[in-house]
């Protein structure tokens, strides 16, 4: 498919499958560009799993009419060969690509920094847009752009949720009914946390609440500094609880602002 850019231009990367989430964060370009292009790209240097890969939903045909009908101006699904013509030098995502979730996918951000990259020196982009909802991610890519110094504003974009509190996300279709109920504890557990005034009792919160829930298996549930991914202390202005935890064989992530720390 031919790569059409008109500038000025905001991009929006996607793998695809895409829900309202994505449509949101495709508003949102809109608002800062008249142009905006959405890739659909399942980068398999990002998946540690190969059955995982085999099972990513995709619906190329879907994609394009959710994507035009929220504002995108051009839908571009490169191939494979487009991306990487040759084997691409690999982006190391540090020491934090190998926290949190960088435990349990290894190789997975250094994955996502070379597509992005690979993507950005295709497209030159003014604007990119990337949910919050993989905030490591977000947190990762910024890094990267302000450490390269690419003139690209990158813009953070809240979660979508399902009215149940559900963040949206491609794998949630792969959840059986009951695992659609049990998936609930990870916004009930954020929501709780939320509540509390003080940084240890957000932590016990947290953790209870996941425990609580026998179909949910914790890979790890912490509270975070948002500004630099180290563990929160009462002192900490910007507290963000992050979760991942598996339901059966489905992996799901959440987080969300604290109110504990130095924010009172
Ligand atoms: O968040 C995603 O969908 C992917 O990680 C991204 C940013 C499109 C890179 O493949």
């Amino acid at each position: 498919m031919e790569l059409e850019l008109k500038h000025p231009l905001a991009f929006v990367p996607t793998m695809g499958a895409l829900h309202a989430g994505h449509q949101s964060l495709i508003t949102i370009a809109k608002s800062y560009a008249p142009n905006v292009l959405v890739s659909v790209f399942v980068n398999p240097l990002q998946f540690e799993n190969p059955d995982d890969l085999a099972q990513y939903p995709r619906d190329l045909d879907g994609d394009a009419v959710k994507a035009e009908s929220a504002g995108a101006t051009f839908v571009w699904s490169p191939t494979i060969e487009e991306i990487y013509p040759a084997q691409p030098s690999i982006i190391n995502a540090g020491e934090l690509g190998n926290l949190f979730e960088g435990v349990h996918r290894f190789g997975h951000f250094d994955g996502v920094l070379t597509v992005v990259k690979r993507l950005f020196d295709l497209i030159n982009p003014q604007f990119a847009v990337f949910g919050e909802k993989d905030f490591q991610q977000f947190f990762l890519i910024k890094k990267m752009v302000k450490e390269l110094a690419l003139p690209i504003e990158i813009i953070q974009a809240p979660i979508v949720r399902e009215a149940d509190g559900l963040a949206m996300s491609s794998r949630n279709i792969r959840l059986t009914s009951d695992s659609r109920t049990i998936s609930l504890v990870l916004s009930r557990a954020l929501e709780s946390a939320a509540q509390e005034i003080d940084i240890n009792k957000a932590r016990k919160v947290l953790h209870e609440v996941l425990r609580a829930e026998p179909g949910f298996t914790i890979d790890y549930a912490e509270i975070i500094d948002e500004n630099d991914f180290t563990l929160a202390t009462e002192a900490t202005l910007s507290p963000r609880a992050i979760i991942a935890g598996w339901i059966n064989d489905l992996r799901l992530i959440d987080n969300m602002q604290m109110n504990c720390g130095g924010t009172r």
